[in-house]
């Protein structure tokens, strides 16, 4: 399910606030997100696009492939997480848009963000689409991000229902 253009504005104005910045999206899709935060950053930033579909990532990169800022990498999200963490990669805005980084890995995640960072997510609005019990998994990740200690965060009912979280130490 590709990002609706609010939630790709707000991706690509936050983008816009991190010049040179290390910039990692989980959940390539078919790139609409990773389009909109190409176009807010700056010639010096890079941005990273995880994605364990090579369906999906083959139609973003026969898109996108040509920006010269832009890495694909393809398997699962969860194991890039925890190998960044490893390495201790840091990024200055992840946008959260699968399993990895969001209702998995989310500590793992969250460690991966610079202090000032910005970690963002969507699809927090019921929707018709939504899964069995998926509304349970929405209700125990806000719950688990809003008593994270270390964030600044607000959520917005607008859209499809965003959190953006600024990392405060
Ligand atoms: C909601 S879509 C991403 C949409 C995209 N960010 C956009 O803005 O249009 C979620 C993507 O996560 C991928 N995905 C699902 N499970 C995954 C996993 N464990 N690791 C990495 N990617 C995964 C799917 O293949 C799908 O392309």
């Amino acid at each position: 399910m590709a990002s609706d253009p609010e939630t790709g504005a707000l991706l690509r104005t936050l983008a816009a606030s991190k010049p040179g910045g290390r910039l990692l999206e989980m959940g390539t899709g078919t790139g609409m997100g990773t389009a909109w935060l190409l176009d807010g950053m700056d010639a010096e930033a890079t941005l990273v696009t995880v994605d364990s579909s090579e369906t999906n990532t083959s139609i973003a990169r026969r898109f996108l492939g040509g920006d010269q800022r832009l890495a694909f990498h393809l398997g699962d999200g969860g194991e890039f997480l925890e190998a960044k963490r490893a390495e201790g990669a840091v990024y200055d805005l992840i946008f959260a848009d699968t399993w990895p980084g969001k209702f998995e890995c989310l500590e793992t995640t969250l460690d991966l963000l610079r202090p000032g960072g910005l970690y963002v997510v969507d699809d927090l609005l019921p929707q018709p689409s939504w899964p069995p019990n998926h509304a349970e998994k929405v209700a125990a990740f806000l719950a688990a991000i809003e008593a994270r200690p270390g964030l600044r965060l607000t959520r917005l009912d607008w859209s499809v229902g965003l959190l953006v979280a600024a990392r405060s130490v």
